[in-house]
């Protein structure tokens, strides 16, 4: 038996997997975010352990004896989180999140004092990753930044207190802007460049590798007396790859969920910082991976569905399942700034093109329009990196929606494929690293694709307007930047 967590950002999710992969059991214990500043993003370490404790033991009470026979654990987390310890591993402060904005001005800092940043991290800075929330606690909260002993991602607080190791992995580390991504080790430079030393950090692991065991005493409270090995595992987004089978150059999948991700796994590091590009270490060793994130993706419909007091699902439904063309109006979907292609942390969306018509359904139109345009931002960016995709898999709540599939199908002139059912999150694919960490499995024969239940294809009749209106769409930002 093999056990995934995922470390999210809602909560806590368990997956039991079986040697042949099947789903013994899963569960969800939540998590709450603290917003205690407009723009910050906090949640408190204790919350991940105790939420973990939560969900294992509701997995043993239904399966006493599958978890008693556990014997890798694989952990996915929501990636770049600051998880600050002193020297007895004490969390000083409450961590600082992935979507938590305050550190924008500290990224501009870390390209001032290393004017190389870039080049070395093959990335560009942006407030949702590790390194600039440090610089943020060093100016403001000094006391603080003078006792911090260890930075620990999500999930690799979570691994401390299950086998006592600081350790991390080459996919996680990648989002923290310390890592020298083609060299998979931590770089002098870049720490430099933020106060921190390499002391500081976890040991390195590949996400398939073993960090270590589980203490005697967690085994004991977790009723695992094999006292499984854990996993390096990944951050969420490539372990939601090992579980969808993107391990191999070109298999790509969209992720639309809060945040929306299109990612690429990649044979070689492939950067594109001038646009954003995330280019980062895969889970899985000798891969890489691209990905563009979109901060606000079924956030952006939430967000109308709350100012139209209509429940999401009802809105979409409203529109049919036939697209005939793209919205009158345009949506930029920068509800909390963005990440690709235009690192903008300050920037905010807006609609365009409203008149005496625009009612409830040109709104909803617009809001899935201007997602699927973003994904097609970050389709082009990753494109211009040199990366090759034919066609991409979907996955996420959003998909749900027939229509909006279709439209992120025309508006990237892809065909999107449509897993049969299962469940490709992170928890599923930290499995899959756990079972690998333990019998020494090759990944390309665990990490495989699941049964595609339908493909959609472009919209032939639509696509034309669909590229007219991107036209217009990417006018939009460089128009109103300044203003
Ligand atoms: C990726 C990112 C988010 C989180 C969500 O760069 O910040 O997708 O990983 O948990």
């Amino acid at each position: 038996m093999y056990l995934g967590l995922d470390i999210g950002t809602s909560g806590v999710k368990a997956i039991l997997i079986d040697a042949k992969q099947r789903i013994i059991a899963s569960t969800t214990a939540p998590l709450k975010v603290s917003r205690p500043k407009p723009g910050w993003s906090e949640q408190a370490p204790e919350d991940w352990w105790k939420a973990c404790g939560v969900a294992v033991k509701a997995i043993a009470r239904q399966k006493p004896k599958a978890i008693a026979a556990v014997e890798g654990i694989g952990l996915s987390g929501q990636q770049h989180g600051a998880t600050l310890l002193d020297k007895a591993d004490k969390v000083l402060r409450p961590a600082i999140l992935w979507n938590d904005a305050r550190s924008f001005a500290e990224c501009r800092d870390i390209e001032e004092r290393e004017p190389r940043a870039r080049k070395i991290a093959g990335n560009i800075p942006l407030a949702g990753f590790t390194a600039p929330k440090l610089v943020w606690v060093k100016k403001n909260e000094p006391r603080v930044f003078d006792k911090v002993a260890k930075v620990l991602l999500p999930k690799d607080y979570v691994r401390l207190r299950m086998t006592g190791e600081h350790a991390s992995d080459m996919s996680d580390s990648s989002g923290t802007f310390w890592l020298d991504i083609a060299k998979r080790a931590w770089s002098d430079e870049l720490l430099a460049a933020t106060d921190m030393s390499r002391d500081q950090m976890p040991k390195l692991y590949e996400g398939t590798e073993a960090t270590g065991r589980l203490t005697v005493a967690v085994a004991k409270a977790w009723g695992m007396p094999k006292r499984p090995v854990v996993a390096g595992g990944g951050g969420d987004n490539p372990a939601s790859a090992c579980g969808i089978g993107a391990v191999k150059p070109g298999e790509a999948f969209v992720s639309l969920g809060t945040s929306g991700v299109l990612f690429v796994s990649n044979e070689r590091f492939m950067p594109n910082a001038a646009r954003a590009v995330h280019a980062f270490c895969h889970a899985v060793p000798g891969a890489w991976h691209q990905m563009g994130v979109i901060l606000s993706a079924t956030a952006s419909l939430e967000w109308l569905a709350g100012l139209l007091k209509t429940p999401a699902p009802k809105l979409t439904s409203s529109l049919g399942k036939t697209l005939s063309g793209p919205s009158p109006a345009l949506f930029l979907p920068y509800l909390s700034g963005e990440r690709t292609p235009v690192a903008d942390a300050q920037i905010r969306g807006l609609v365009m093109g409203i008149g005496h018509e625009t009612d409830a359904k040109i709104l909803t139109h617009a809001v899935l329009d201007g997602v699927a345009f973003a994904f097609r931002d970050s389709l082009e960016a990753l494109k211009a990196a040199g990366t090759d995709i034919g066609r991409v898999m979907a996955v996420g709540g959003g998909t749900r929606s027939e229509l909006w599939l279709k439209i992120i199908a025309t508006a990237l002139n892809l065909p999107v494929d449509v897993p049969a059912d299962g469940d490709f999150g992170g928890a599923f694919g930290a499995a899959r690293l756990g079972l690998i960490a333990a019998t020494g499995a090759d990944f390309t024969e665990v990490c495989t694709a699941p049964r595609i239940a339908r493909s959609i294809k472009p919209e032939a009749k639509a696509r034309g307007a669909y590229e007219k209106a991107y036209d217009r769409y990417v006018e939009i930002y460089p128009a109103i930047r300044e203003i």
